[in-house]
């Protein structure tokens, strides 16, 4: 299963959500490879970090350009490959979206500038699913939400209620300061022992994973 985490946005907790992931799905013992397809060095960093932490490890590629072969390829090698893309419209996002059986789209429902970007990630999906990759599940992954779910429920309504859009997965993962200051030392919520709201932030995950058949 080749999961990607795209956007044309930065900062919406892409590289975030792959370093927790990673790091449940290593917990259970799952084969994990992780493709890095952003030249950021911020997962290559964490992977560092986590080395040198002693944490579970999975192999970590690089691809850049067109990088549908190279997903291909590793899908042969691991059950589940996670895919890192850049924030913004790149040539790995399109070309990971052919090759991709899942898309979460993470986004900020407080934040209008990641709402407006929504019609973007749309537009290319719907786009690769009327071509080359019919069989793309995509979703939108509402993130960093508030506790008062105000902005979270009203993004939810607008989307359910026009078949266009790609759907958004019920699971909203909340805004927690633990994603950061375990992603700080190469950890998952997984990897962390104790941490306020690390039980939330665990189950989140969980339910994210679930959520998408992991
Ligand atoms: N659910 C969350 N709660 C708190 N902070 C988060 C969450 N998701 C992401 N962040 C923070 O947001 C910032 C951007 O996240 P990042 O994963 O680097 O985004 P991207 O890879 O999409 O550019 C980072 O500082 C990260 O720690
Ligand atoms: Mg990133």
């Amino acid at each position: 299963m080749i999961i990607v985490l795209g956007s044309p946005k930065g900062g919406v907790g892409k590289t975030t959500l792959i370093g927790n992931l990673a790091a449940l799905l290593l917990s259970r013992g799952k084969s994990v490879t992780v493709l890095r397809a952003d030249k950021n060095e911020e997962l290559a960093d964490f992977f560092s970090r986590r080395e040198e932490a002693g944490l579970p490890m999975c192999p970590l590629h690089s691809a850049y350009g067109d990088i549908s072969r190279e997903m291909k390829r590793l899908q042969k090698m691991s059950e589940i490959v996670l895919v890192d893309t850049a924030g913004h419209d790149s040539m790995e996002f399109r070309s990971a979206l052919t090759a991709a059986d899942v898309l979460l789209s993470p986004v900020r429902p407080s934040s209008q500038v990641e709402v407006d970007n929504m019609n973007k990630v749309n537009e290319v999906v719907r786009h690769v699913q009327e071509n080359e990759n019919p069989s793309l599940k995509a979703y939108f992954l509402f993130n960093r939400c508030k506790p008062k779910a105000t902005d979270a429920i009203e993004l939810a309504r607008s989307l359910s209620a026009d078949p266009n859009w790609i759907p958004a997965l019920r699971t909203w993962i909340n805004q927690l300061d633990v994603f950061e200051s375990a992603f700080n030392l190469g950890a998952g919520v997984h990897d962390v022992s104790s941490a306020s709201s690390l039980s939330k932030a665990k189950a989140l995950i969980e339910l994210l994973a679930e959520e998408i058949g992991l």
